[in-house]
């Protein structure tokens, strides 16, 4: 594990936007891996500057997104499909057919999972994978449990996550209980992992995660075994293990 320090939020952004640059300008037609929910926002809006400053090159490009809210349509705005749109597609020369991500309207569940495994694997894993960190520690939907999902899966949100995630909906019952998600061993397939993560609301996270144990019970623990996991973390994500640093 590589740890790069950031001072805030910003910083944060700053620091993964220039290695996911230097990603795709090292390899234009890269398969870059991508999150949504609101760590990875700086993020994007550091690269969307970047690209309207003329330094970076979409066209190439080809995504595939971690997960996706079981039932909600491409077009409502709190489906990851419009997330992404919103924060980074429709600012830059990405071609959207090249924009993979779960489709929470398929009842078919075995069915969507084997597709999306299919598309990953088509890539042979992604070049870069972002990641966020859960207050639980999960990566993706994948959340603490008694061992790693390896596949694209479909979750049972816990309740600490739904609570987590009420804030973007109109109430808590408006939460969908369920996510399509890629799994830790598809997340584990990328060549390089880069997770940003800030606020003391993490910091017991990434200590239980990236300071502690490798076990499904804190699922982002895996990455320590990732051969190239990068950590952006602020101060506060870090407050509770500075003594070990
Ligand atoms: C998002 C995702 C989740 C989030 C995590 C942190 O695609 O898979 O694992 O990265 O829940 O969410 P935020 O960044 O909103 O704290």
């Amino acid at each position: 594990m590589r740890l790069i320090r950031a001072e805030n939020y910003q910083d944060v952004s700053r620091k993964a936007a220039n290695i996911i640059a230097a990603q795709i300008q090292l390899k234009p037609y890269c398969v870059l891996g991508l999150a949504t929910g609101s760590s990875p926002v700086g993020t994007y809006r550091e690269l969307i500057a970047k690209f309207e400053a003329g330094d970076l090159d979409f066209s190439q490009v080809k995504t595939v997104n971690l997960d996706e809210y079981v039932g909600l349509p491409k077009d409502h705005d709190q489906s990851y499909a419009y997330f992404m749109r919103t924060n980074l597609f429709d600012h830059v020369n990405i071609d959207q057919a090249n924009c993979n991500i779960p489709d929470g309207m398929n009842p078919d569940t075995e069915g969507e999972c084997a597709r999306y495994d299919a598309i990953i694997d088509g890539f042979g894993g992604a070049d870069l994978q972002l990641l966020g960190l859960g207050p639980n520690g999960h990566i993706g939907f994948n959340e603490p449990a008694e061992a790693f999902a390896k596949g694209t899966n479909k979750v049972a949100l816990t309740d600490s996550t739904i609570d987590a995630n009420a804030r973007f909906f109109a109430s808590r019952d408006d939460v969908p209980t369920h996510a399509y998600t890629m799994g830790i061993g598809s997340i584990m397939k990328a060549k390089r992992v880069l997770l940003v993560v800030n606020g003391v609301k993490k910091a017991q996270a990434v200590k239980d995660c990236f300071f502690g144990p490798i076990r499904p019970q804190a699922p982002g623990s895996i990455l320590q075994l990732h051969p190239d996991f990068i950590l952006v973390a602020d101060e506060d994500a870090l407050s509770l293990v500075r003594d070990l640093l």
